[in-house]
């Protein structure tokens, strides 16, 4: 059973700041121009999932209605944006980007940020609580781990080592929340907030045209980087795993929903992203195109 007392302790103390690290210092050169070109969309995915996890775990503490939880997740957006930002700097740093500029976001997750923005305190949290262990275990699970190892920057190592160690307090605070959601809900409960946060368009929307789209458009990009996909592979089992030890954790239904989906991509059938991609990409085109 995990303290939530001394997890907030834990995430109070160990705050830190971008301007702990010396963005200046040498180093910057063992990241070559091709190199730096070739990690550009990667970097970009990257900063807006953190700018996105900031959003989500934003709305989680406006509903949560304990206050040690709703502190907990406070620290989390706080985290997110600061890693964001930590990845913004590694950009500036090897002239991906200008000093005050941001990536520009491809259209998933335009279309994402935009509605979570919107609506992002509207889908329960319990919905919330099965999507992000997912991407806190891929997204800086596996690629961090790629990044790291694929870049010789001693700065890139130094931002990532704090980044690591927060991802370690989410992770056990996500798996906590998945628990939890499946436990103290019953099945039915459960089934209905996430039939609401469906049926409302928006959720619809963020779920389908944003955010599984950019799990698969993310995996274009690593395989177009050269990454052994088989780490990313690694690190989603571990997402199914999760229901396989715990029943709580099993009778979630949106987990149940993203297990089967994360099932689907880690035996390597990914049409349902790469259908979704496409689709999204053509709305894209449609929503640009000036009226006749
Ligand atoms: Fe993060
Ligand atoms: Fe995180």
């Amino acid at each position: 059973m995990l303290d939530l007392g001394r997890l907030l302790e834990k995430c109070q103390r160990l705050q830190w700041s971008t301007d702990d690290v010396d963005w200046d210092a040498p180093g910057a050169d063992r990241v070559s121009p091709a190199q730096a070109h070739d990690l550009a969309s990667f970097m970009a995915d990257l900063y807006w999932i953190e700018s996105i996890a900031a959003v989500v775990f934003d709305a989680m503490a406006q509903r949560e209605s304990d206050p040690t939880r709703r502190a907990i997740f406070e620290s989390f957006r706080a985290d997110e944006a600061r890693h964001a930002e930590a990845e913004r700097r590694l950009m500036v740093r090897w002239g991906i980007l200008g000093r005050h500029e941001r990536p520009v976001p491809n259209p998933n997750v335009r279309r994402l940020i935009s509605t979570l923005e919107r609506s992002a305190t509207k889908v329960h949290p319990s919905v919330f609580s099965a999507i992000v262990p997912m991407t806190e275990l891929v997204l800086d699970g596996a690629l961090v781990k790629y990044l790291v190892n694929a870049v010789d920057d001693p700065i890139c190592h130094r931002a990532f080592e704090g980044i690591n160690a927060d991802e370690a307090r989410h992770l056990a605070m996500d798996f906590h929340m998945l628990e939890y959601y499946g436990r103290e809900q019953t099945r039915a409960e459960n089934a209905i907030d996430l039939i609401r946060s469906f049926v409302r368009p928006s959720g619809l929307y963020a779920m389908f045209f944003g955010y599984m789209p950019m799990l698969a458009r993310s995996r274009v990009n690593l395989e177009r980087m050269g990454l052994d996909l088989d780490e990313a592979a690694k690190a989603m089992r571990r997402y199914v795993e999760l229901g396989e030890r715990n029943p709580d954790i099993a009778r979630h239904p949106t987990y149940a929903l993203m297990r089967a989906y994360v099932d689907n991509v880690t035996q390597g059938r990914t049409g349902l992203g790469d259908m979704l991609v496409r689709v999204s990409d053509v709305l894209e085109r449609f929503s640009s195109r000036p009226a006749a």
